[in-house]
């Protein structure tokens, strides 16, 4: 089976073809077309920018990654994500699936990075799966114990870690977006060894007996610290060390402790967050430390921020149960929330 995968759902623009040969998805293509450099000027995402770019770049970005073939399925982001861009992903697949006769399947933006750890992989996870999905939207820990049946045991009560990240380097002076930023500087500060480690930050939540995540608290303790520190342009790297370790541990310890309640089998790293060098080592560690039985897995770095492929390895699961919507039906959910397909 050939899917072609759309995403739009924020500032990128992708659009993949992935081909399924006994469960095994191989990618033949993988088009992103990031829109970072228009909005970085404005320090984030301009919703109206991003939607007026999709539209110019959605139809060149799928003749480049359909090339002649025509895929069997459709897989589109339907939600979560920004209305006025879901919309041009969704409307351009409903499109496609009624001059070329084929079904079409709406899929969770969040589902699409859960999946993105069966694209190319020898190993696939084995069930009871847990996900940590990190993103600029979303910090989710999901257990799942079969394909498309996703239980949210634990999500932020306030910011995203990504965004959190983006915060906190656009305080920082270090541009948009944050996470690839605050991560290269604090690399610095890993390769400077002679600094000393006199800046901390809060663990919010960390002790706490639920698996819920809060890091407006981080974010807005940096703010605090950095204003009582009149030298902090000096000490930047250990800032964002600091930063950086205080989210990751918070991170690590819950996904951890909820790898052990559930007795789960793999561990899955989810979401442009993912693409945290960091985070991707000490959360490997960790488990093999203290759960060596279980499996590991981060899809490659392609396939951590947002792309398409993800969205199709998604749709695979929809397709094998066959309920198909009519194009007609398909809608955008701006606030679609992660169901399970029984
Ligand atoms: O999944 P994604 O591409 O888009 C959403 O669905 O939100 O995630 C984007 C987020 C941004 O907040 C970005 O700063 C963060 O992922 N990010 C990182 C890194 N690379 C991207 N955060 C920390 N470290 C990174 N290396
Ligand atoms: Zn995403």
């Amino acid at each position: 089976m050939k899917i072609l995968g759309i995403e739009s759902s924020c500032d990128e623009t992708a659009a993949s073809m992935i081909e399924i040969k006994n469960g095994d998805m191989k990618v033949l293509s993988n088009v992103v077309f990031s829109q970072i450099d228009i909005h970085k000027k404005y320090g984030g995402v301009v919703p109206e920018i991003a939607a007026r770019n999709h539209i110019i770049k959605i139809l060149p970005v799928i003749n480049e990654a359909v090339k002649k073939t025509k895929p069997d399925v459709i897989a589109v982001t339907a939600g979560p994500g920004l209305v006025s861009s879901l919309l041009i992903g969704i409307e351009t697949a409903k499109t496609l699936s009624y001059v070329w006769q084929k079904p079409i399947i709406g899929v969770n933006h969040l589902a699409g990075h859960i999946y993105s750890s069966w694209l190319e992989v020898k190993k696939k996870p084995t069930f009871p799966i847990l996900a940590l999905i990190v993103s600029g939207g979303h910090t989710e820990l999901v257990l799942i114990k079969s394909h498309l049946n996703f239980k949210i045991i634990g999500q932020t009560r306030d910011d995203a870690v990504g965004e959190a990240f983006d915060k906190v380097a656009k305080m920082l002076g270090l541009g948009y977006p944050g996470g690839p930023a605050v991560s290269a500087m604090a690399a610095k500060f890993y390769e400077q060894k002679s600094i000393s480690k006199k800046i901390k930050f809060p663990r919010p939540m960390i002790n706490d007996d639920n698996f819920d995540f809060s890091f407006s608290g981080i974010k807005t303790s940096v703010l605090y610290q950095i204003q009582k520190d009149k030298q902090y342009q000096q000490s930047l790297p250990e800032y964002c060390a600091a930063f950086q370790q205080a989210a990751i541990d918070v991170l690590i310890h819950k996904t951890v402790k909820a790898a052990k309640k559930y007795k789960i089998k793999s561990v899955l790293l989810a979401g442009g967050v993912a693409a945290n060098l960091e985070l991707r080592k000490q959360l490997g560690e960790n488990i093999k430390k203290e759960l060596p039985n279980v499996g590991y897995h981060i899809p490659d770095l392609k396939y951590t921020t947002d792309n398409a492929a993800m969205i199709a390895a998604a749709s695979y699961f929809y397709a094998r149960t066959k309920k198909f919507t009519p194009w007609q039906k398909i809608k955008v959910d701006c606030n679609m929330k992660l169901k399970s397909v029984k």
